[in-house]
């Protein structure tokens, strides 16, 4: 793996996350090339030492960068992921890896695009990548070489951890850990409003919730336990934490969390109807 040329078209939040965490974990940056629309994010690729190309200054860029690739990364938005891959298709080796970060753009769509090349995957990252903590879902086509996913594999365990799965479940996944750092801050944003509404500073409330949420994370993933015991070890029977449990089981709270996950699921059918 140490030896593959990496191309990365579009190189935003979720591009210049992998890259970098590829990049820590020590493959060679001479093998890395990543495209821009602006020529101001192409400098700054390469003042990092990658071999970067804005559409601004080459109209080519993502089929001059992509044409000797081992691995193609789409991080462009998924309504730009067809053009891309029309721009592509003629100069791109065909056992190429071609993997989509693109939400709701099915491996038919980049099929149609692609139509010589097997290797299409489809990936759903989250940015906690950027700090080496993401969680990848990655879904291989039907004909794709088991070596494809192997690659992608390898490409994303250099950010975090991967889960591999059946396409039809991509659109789910994405629900749960693509958009779930956002899930996260919004009931971190909640909790806080609700202490600052009883009587703390705005500071004390960042330090009341934040350092709780990390705490707990870090204790759920350190011992190891199910996050029903550590919560059982803090609700003793007929005390207040049982109260706050109760509140929030009246309120339907897994109703609510199953409501969200398919408003997100069929905005992600919307997404694949309109072809992005
Ligand atoms: N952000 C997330 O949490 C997340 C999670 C999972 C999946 N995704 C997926 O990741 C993809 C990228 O999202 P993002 O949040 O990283 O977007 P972003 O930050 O806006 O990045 C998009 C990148 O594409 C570049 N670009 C625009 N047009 C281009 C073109 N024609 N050719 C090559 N590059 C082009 C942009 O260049 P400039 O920098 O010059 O504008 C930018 O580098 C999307 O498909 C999204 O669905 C995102």
């Amino acid at each position: 793996m140490q030896q593959l040329k990496i191309c990365f078209l579009g190189t935003g939040s979720m591009g210049s996350a992998v890259l970098q965490g590829l990049v820590a974990a020590g493959h060679p940056t001479k093998l890395i090339s990543a495209t821009t629309r602006s020529e101001e994010s192409a400098a700054k690729l390469r003042a990092a030492g990658i071999s970067a190309l804005s559409l601004e200054s080459s109209s080519d860029a993502n089929e001059l960068l992509s044409s000797d690739a081992d691995v193609v990364v789409l991080g462009v938005k998924p309504y730009q992921i067809a053009d891309v891959l029309t721009e592509i298709r003629s100069e791109l080796p065909k056992d190429a890896v071609v993997i989509s970060m693109a939400a709701g753009i099915e491996l038919t769509t980049m099929a149609e695009k692609l139509p010589e090349h097997n290797n299409l995957i489809r990936s759903m990252p989250n940015t906690p990548a950027l700090v080496g903590k993401g969680v990848t879902g990655l879904a291989a086509a039907p004909q794709a070489a088991p070596g494809a996913i192997e690659i992608a594999t390898w490409l994303f365990e250099a950010v975090g951890e991967v889960v591999e799965v059946a396409e039809k479940q991509i659109n789910a996944l994405s629900a749960i850990s693509g958009s779930g750092p956002a899930w996260m801050y919004f009931l971190v944003e909640k909790w806080e409003q609700v202490a600052i509404a009883n009587g703390f500073t705005e500071e004390q409330a960042a330090t009341l919730v934040r350092g709780t949420l990390a705490g707990s994370a870090q204790l759920l993933a350190s011992t190891g336990e199910e996050p029903a015991e550590l919560r059982r070890k803090v609700t003793s029977p007929g005390g207040t934490t049982e109260r706050i449990i109760a509140t929030l089981e009246n309120a339907k709270l897994e109703q609510l969390f199953e409501a969200a996950l398919q408003a997100a699921v069929a905005r992600a059918k919307e997404i694949a109807g309109d072809k992005g």
